[in-house]
Formats: structure tokens, sequence, C-alpha cells
């Protein structure tokens, strides 16, 4: 099965594997020590993109660029530079369209940021995580906080639109710690922040040490206190919480993000880059030798495709939408529901209601205050087959 030609793209993402260590709770597609491999890997991503463009729909006009990782910050200027020659060559972006880059602090050298914004980058998105050193280093995340400290004052020198990652939960972080940075967040100038609740992935050393009791994490009831703290502290600094995960000053939403949770038609490229075209959904090798052989050598790279039965698009909406605080139409959900399901769904509903956990807004299906913190168990609740 092949991306759908005809449909109209709204954003593109583009995969840099490449990261100087490997976090031990990360599960993305992230390599350390193959630098190495960064110019071959570039040639292949590019060859992707130019192959992309012998059959796409050339009224797209882009939105969004995600520049993700992986650590992007890693690329080598001149092999960023040609990257966005070779976009800029076959593609064509909206006036305001967002283009980000994911930033690991510790990773810029003098004059990278000066080449972003050459490039057209106006957004970066800065991996922070947690101003603890000690806890970073354990978790295999050579970063310290004056890293951060420099990179926000310099990078804010230059592009206007700023935005950090957070991960609450991370093991051994105090509840003082994590308040002391959301406080100094609120002096910072940025304009975004995403608050990532820690996810132990099977198969990561986080979740083995979680496994042999040699990591202890912090108490749910703890997290959740503290993220409701968070949510109404970055109220009173003005950054307003527009999903679960994420808070951004008046008019800086992510256009990317946004174009995920509304399923609008986006191309990945690069190494295990995940793409919709509208109907079905697409995920790219994720083994890096055979990625650049099966390029280079004109073979398909596509793993996974799979075209959307009714109840996946059904359950997509679902949790994509309940997951933004303006939550979901329930004419949305319910529309192409058989008679049983939709009294089921419906009875659930009332359920969650009773609890507080979901609430309605005229026609529109929110989650609580209260149900905020406990999106997956509701979705789970909700997710009739
Ligand atoms: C693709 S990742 C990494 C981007 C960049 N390399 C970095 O580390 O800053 C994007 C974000 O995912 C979040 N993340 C990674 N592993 C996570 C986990 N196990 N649980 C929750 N969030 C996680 C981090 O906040 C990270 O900034
Ligand atoms: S730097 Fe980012 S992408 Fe790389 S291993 Fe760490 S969390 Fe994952």
């Amino acid at each position: 099965m092949q991306f759908c030609s005809k449909s109209l793209l709204n954003s593109l993402y583009l995969h840099w594997p490449f990261c100087p260590y490997k976090c031990h709770f990360c599960p993305f597609v992230a390599i350390a020590s193959h630098d190495q491999f960064m110019p071959d890997y570039q040639k292949a991503l590019k060859k992707e993109i130019l192959d992309f463009a012998k059959n796409f729909n050339k009224e797209s006009s882009i939105k969004s660029v995600f520049l993700g990782g992986g650590t992007p910050s890693t690329c080598p200027n001149n092999l960023l530079l040609d990257t966005f020659d070779i976009l800029n060559s076959v593609f064509s972006f909206e006036k305001n369209a967002e283009i980000s880059i994911e930033v690991n602090p510790g990773t810029v050298k003098p004059g990278q940021l000066e080449v972003w914004k050459l490039a057209g980058i106006n957004r970066l998105s800065i991996g922070i995580q947690s101003l603890n050193d000690d806890v970073l280093k354990k978790l295999n995340r050579h970063q310290t906080s004056a890293d951060v400290f420099a990179l926000i004052e310099n990078a804010s020198k230059i592009f206007e639109n700023i935005s950090v990652d957070l991960i609450i939960g991370l093991p051994g972080v105090t509840e003082q710690e994590w308040k002391d940075l959301i406080l100094k967040i609120g002096s910072w100038p940025i304009k975004h922040l995403s608050i990532y609740f820690l996810t132990v992935h099977e198969d990561t050393p986080l979740y083995f040490g979680v496994k042999k009791n040699k990591i202890i994490l912090p108490p749910d009831n703890q997290i959740i206190e503290l993220y409701y703290w968070s949510i109404n502290k970055l109220k009173e600094f003005g950054f307003n919480q527009y999903e679960i995960s994420n808070f951004a000053k008046q008019g800086y939403e992510s256009t990317h993000n946004s174009a995920y949770w509304k399923r609008l038609p986006y191309k990945g490229f690069g190494l295990g880059a995940c793409s919709f075209d509208g109907q079905s959904r697409f995920q790219n090798e994720k083994n890096l030798m055979t990625y650049m052989n099966n390029l280079n050598e004109g073979r398909e790279t596509t793993i996974f495709a799979e075209k959307l039965e009714i109840h996946q698009i059904w359950l997509e909406k679902l949790m994509l939408g309940i997951r933004q605080i303006k939550g979901v139409e329930i004419n949305e959900l319910i529309q192409n529901l058989n008679e049983e399901k939709k009294i089921k769904f419906l009875n659930k509903i009332n359920d969650l209601q009773k609890q507080n956990l979901i609430s309605f807004d005229g026609d529109v299906l929110k989650l609580s205050h209260q149900g905020l913190a406990l999106e997956n168990q509701i979705v789970l609740e909700l997710a009739i087959n």
C-alpha cells in the first residue's frame, strides 16, 4: 500500500535518529555512538524525500515541519542546510509555517542557532526533563542545569518561539525540586511547554531497574498532586493548558501537534518515521543499515501500512479528541455507532459523568479537571468494541 498521492499534506516530520547518549527511559528510534553514519543517513533521507516528491499532491501547502529525534541538534550544519534546500525545492510552505527542531541542552555548538534560523527554523523544542543533574546522570542523560540555562539565554536572543519538554515522575526528583523548576520556567522567555508523565517502557534500562527494585519510582498520588499544582502555577504565569501534556501562551499552541490531534495528513521521512494520508497509517524501517540500504538500492522502506477500519478511526477520534482541553463533539463519536453500541457508549458516559471524570459543555465532551490525570483509564472505559 502506498501513501495516497491525492491527499493534501498538512505537515512534514523528519527523523534524525542520532543521539549523544541513550537515556535509560527512552523508547524512541534513537541511537548513540553512530555519528559516523550521519552523512550517509542524510543522503538516504534526501533520496526518500525526492522519491516521494515524484508523486504527491502539489497543491499541498505545508503548515508545519518537525525535525525530531533522536537529537536533531547533533545534525551537522552542512547536512541540515542541504536537507532544508531539498525540502524547499520540493514543497510549498504557508507563509507562517511552524518549523521546529528538537534540541538537547549541551549539544549546541557556537553558530548553530544562527544556522537554524537561516535554514528557516522558527521554533525550538528544548528537552529539559529535569534540572536535577544527578538524576539525569543516573538515567544516562549527560546534561547539566548550566547547559540548560546557557541554551535558554542564547536561544532566546535568536528565537522568539521556544518550547521546553519536562518529564514528571522521574525517580529521585523531590517535590520541591519539581516546584522550583516550574517556578523558574515562569521567568523564562518561552512560549510553550510540554509536561510528559514518565512512562516506563518495556525493555528499557529503566524498566529493568524498576523490575529489580533498583530504581524506586515516586508514588502516583505525589505525581498527580504535582501535576495539578503545575497546571495552576502555569496558569498564573500565562500558560494555558490546551491538551493533557501541553501548555502555551496565547497564540503559541503547536501547529504540528494540533495536526496530529486533528488527524490531518502528514508525511514522515527517515528512520522509523510514521505517516498518515488521511486513511492509512504507515511506518518506515527502524534498522539504520536496512533503511539506508533500502533507499540506496531503490527498495521500498515502509515496514508497516494499515488502512484504518471504522472502529479504529472512531477510537482515534475519541483518544485524540478527549486529550484536548476543548474536548470533542459527542455527535462526532456517536454518529456512526449502531443502536446497541450507542446505548452502551452513552451509558458509560453517564457513569463517568456521575464520577465527575468527564463533563459536557453543550454537545462537547470533555475531561473534567479530576479526569485530566486519568485519561488512559477513561479512554479504556469508553473504548467499546
Ligand atoms: C523524541 S523525545 C526526545 C527529544 C530530544 N532528544 C530530547 O531528549 O530532549 C521527545 C520527548 O519525549 C519525552 N520522553 C522521552 N522518553 C519518555 C518517557 N519514557 N516518558 C515520558 N516522556 C518521555 C521527553 O520529554 C523528550 O523531550
Ligand atoms: S536524547 Fe532524547 S531521543 Fe535521545 S535517547 Fe535521550 S530522550 Fe531519547
